[in-house]
This record gives C-alpha cells, structure tokens and sequence, in this order.
C-alpha cells in the first residue's frame, strides 16, 4: 500500500516496508527513485528492494560507517520501486558563499545541490580567486566534480567577493591598492548580489561557508579588540549581510544556510580570537532571521554545526587533526566525518523535504555534541564503554 502526497516540486511516496533508523542511516536519497534496502540488523546482510538513477547507499549493510558510497542505480531496474523521497532541487539556483577549492563544506555542499538538481553558482574570496579558478579551469578539481552519473558538476558562475565590505565606499584604500584584489571587479557584498541579479535575476537558496578570524590561535582573553571585532565581521555580520542584500531577490519559500562550530556553546580550547563569540552570535542570528526572512518572505534560515574537517581554513588553525582524532575516540558514532554528509544535509535542509525547519542548529558531527565527557579519559578506564562491534 503506498499512499503519495506531493510537497511543492517533491513527490514523497509512502509505502511498506518501513525503512529502518539504522537502513535511513546507510541510505541517503539524493535524486531519482528511492532504493529501500532491508538489513535484518545492524551489522548483518542487506536485501535490496527497488531502484532508480541516484542514490547513496552504504557500501554493504555491514555496518561499518566509515564512508558512505554512493552508487548510480540503472534506469531500467526501476520496475519495483516500493517508495520514494527524493531531495529535489531542480529548477532551483543556489548561491554558495566560502568555495575556493574542493576541500571545504562549502564545495561539498556545492556537490550536494548540484547533485540533487540545483543550478550553482559561487562566491569566492577574491585573494583566493586566481587560483581556484585556474585550477578548475585545468580540471584540478576534475574528480571530486564527478557526480554520481560520472558526470562533472558545473559551476554556472564565480563570483569574487569579500563579504567583509558591503560597499564600494567601505572599502579601504590599502585593500584597494593591495595586489591581490588587483584585476577583480564588483566584489563587496551589494555588487556581488547586484551582479547575480542581472546575471540570473534570482536565487533559491543561500549558502553562507565562511569565516576567518585573524587572532583565532590566541586566547580570548588575550584577544584585541581589532582582532574580536574582524571575527565577527567575517564570521557572521557577512551572514547577516548577505541575507539582507541577496532577501528582495531569493524567491519566496527559499531556504538559507550557514556554517557553525560547537565552539559556540561548549569549550573548544585553541578556537581563540573571538571565533567561539562569532559563532555564538551567529547561531543566535539564524534564529531571529529566521523569524524575519520567514515572516517577509517564507525563507527559512538554519545553521549546520558541523564536526571536524580537514579544510583550508581548518589547518590554517593548527590542531585539526587533534580534533579529528578525538571526534573519532570519543563521539558515539566512530568514523571520519565526510564533507558529503555535510552536503547532503545542506541539500535536505534547502529542500520542500525541510520546510518546517528553520531557526535550527543541525547538529552534523558524528553526535559528538551530545557527549558530556571523552571518554578517552583515563578516569573512564574501568567504565564499561560500548566497543564498535566490526
Ligand atoms: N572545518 C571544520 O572543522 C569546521 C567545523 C565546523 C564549522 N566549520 C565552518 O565551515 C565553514 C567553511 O569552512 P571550512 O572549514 O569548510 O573551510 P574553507 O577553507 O573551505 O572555507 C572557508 C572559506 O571562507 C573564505 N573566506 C574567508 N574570508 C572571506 C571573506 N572575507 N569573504 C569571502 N570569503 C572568505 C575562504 O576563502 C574559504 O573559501 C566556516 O564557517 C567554518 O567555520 C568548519
């Protein structure tokens, strides 16, 4: 018995057999039909129901989540298809600010809506931008484009911005004059919106990926006021600014998205220099923009606090790798986060699938926010801790 309800664009079937908690966690829908796979229990085998072209599966019901894989699923097999609920994006535009190369959240997201059918367009630091674009252009980038067709990804435009100026007028003369921004044109935050608007006219979806805090690896306390203040002026008052001037051109019921850190609500030493504040504020402003963009515009506005990864801006803040490997010992699902399961929320939360969620903190991080200890403590040696079972 499958009962269909239809969401905006989104077909979402309903049907028997039900999918699992530990089935939903191997499989995550991008586009197409829907492959249910049964699993007697986590860890042993996999039945595989019915198929169509994309979806992401893990690699054997096994269940060992150290890395989703995804699989294109042929056409032709589609015949006893049992229940559907894709993420459909397309007919929709995204604009994806924060991607300069193909390591951070923000390409994975990229990759993500491209994948479930939206058209990308980025923005991209304009001392980064030289760079990303020959590199895209020499197809760098070539593999991690390849969507689940084995097709590339495209990028319909890159946009060089700075999402620290809004105006022309605020911009510095030694910013000016500095070589890097040297050849680059209509990048502060109001060109860049004025730009897309008269390339595209509008968008669906805004992505907010990027921060920078110049005094990140001192001690708040230790912090200056310059160094807090362009925290949170490229942290989050960017967010807010892009909100403001991409809002008269996002069309009603859109979705907008940014990029948080637990930092914001619990410890993290080493994240110094007012980055913990700024994310704080910027968690605290995804939920009064939601209220705002929702009222104005039916636009919701929600927030990924995402678990550790190995980006740019990660390295460049010294112990990444420490956080990785402490995620992995002390978190209740032991892997490496992959950037794509970061997309791939993105994708869910820009979708018809999402639209009662806004004002949200997601939590994406192997559920690392949810422990109160590490358990990798010396004082929890005696403790009966669950062991992964393999
Ligand atoms: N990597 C992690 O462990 C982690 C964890 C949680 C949240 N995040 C958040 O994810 C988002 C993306 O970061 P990432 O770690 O994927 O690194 P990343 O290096 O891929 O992305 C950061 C981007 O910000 C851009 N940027 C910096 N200043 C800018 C400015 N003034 N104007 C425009 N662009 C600017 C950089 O060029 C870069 O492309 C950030 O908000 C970050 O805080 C990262």
């Amino acid at each position: 018995m499958a009962t269909t309800t239809s969401v905006s664009n989104i077909s979402v079937a309903m049907s028997r057999p039900r999918v699992t908690s530990s089935q939903k966690l191997g499989s995550v829908i991008l586009g197409g039909r829907v492959k249910v796979g049964s699993c007697d229990k986590l860890g042993s085998v996999c039945h595989v129901a019915s198929v169509k072209p994309f979806q992401q599966v893990s690699p054997s019901c096994n269940v060992k989540f150290d890395k989703f894989v995804t699989k294109a699923v042929s056409e032709s097999s589609s015949n006893n298809q049992v229940a559907g609920l894709p993420i459909d994006l397309r007919g929709k535009r995204a604009f994806i600010a924060g991607v300069a190369d193909d390591n951070g959240y923000g390409w994975a997201i990229a990759k993500s809506l491209a994948q479930a059918g939206a058209e990308i367009l980025v923005g991209t630091w304009v001392p980064a931008l030289n760079i990303f674009e020959s590199s895209l252009r020499r197809g760098k980038f070539d593999e991690s484009r390849k969507l689940q067709d084995g097709s590339l990804f495209e990028i319909a435009k890159v946009y060089p911005l700075d999402a620290v100026y809004d105006t022309p007028e605020d911009v510095p003369e030694d910013v000016k004059a500095n070589k890097r921004y040297a050849g680059a044109k209509n990048w502060t935050v109001k060109e860049v919106v004025e730009s897309v608007k008269n390339d595209f006219g509008t968008i669906d979806i805004l992505v907010h990926s990027l921060a920078n805090g110049p005094e990140v690896s001192k001690l708040l306390s230790e912090t200056s006021r310059k160094g807090y203040l362009a925290a949170l002026s490229a942290s989050s008052y960017s967010y807010i600014s892009l909100l403001k001037h991409f809002l008269p051109i996002i069309n009603p019921g859109g979705a907008s998205l940014s990029l948080t850190y637990i930092a914001s609500e619990r410890i993290i030493p080493g994240y110094g220099g007012g980055m913990s504040s700024a994310k704080a504020a910027l968690e605290s402003d995804t939920r009064v923009l939601a209220f705002e963009a929702g009222r104005k515009k039916r636009i919701r506005v929600n927030t990924i606090s995402a678990g550790p990864l190995g980006s740019r801006a990660a390295k460049a803040i010294g112990f990444i790798d420490t956080m990785i490997d402490y995620s992995y010992t002390n978190a209740p699902i032991q892997k490496e986060l992959n950037a794509e399961e970061v997309g791939n929320t993105a994708a869910f939360l820009a979708s018809p699938l999402a639209s009662a969620i806004t004002g949200a903190v997601i939590y994406v991080d192997n559920g690392l926010n949810a422990m109160g200890v590490g358990v990798d403590s010396p004082v929890f040696k005696d403790l009966n801790i669950p062991k992964q079972e393999h």
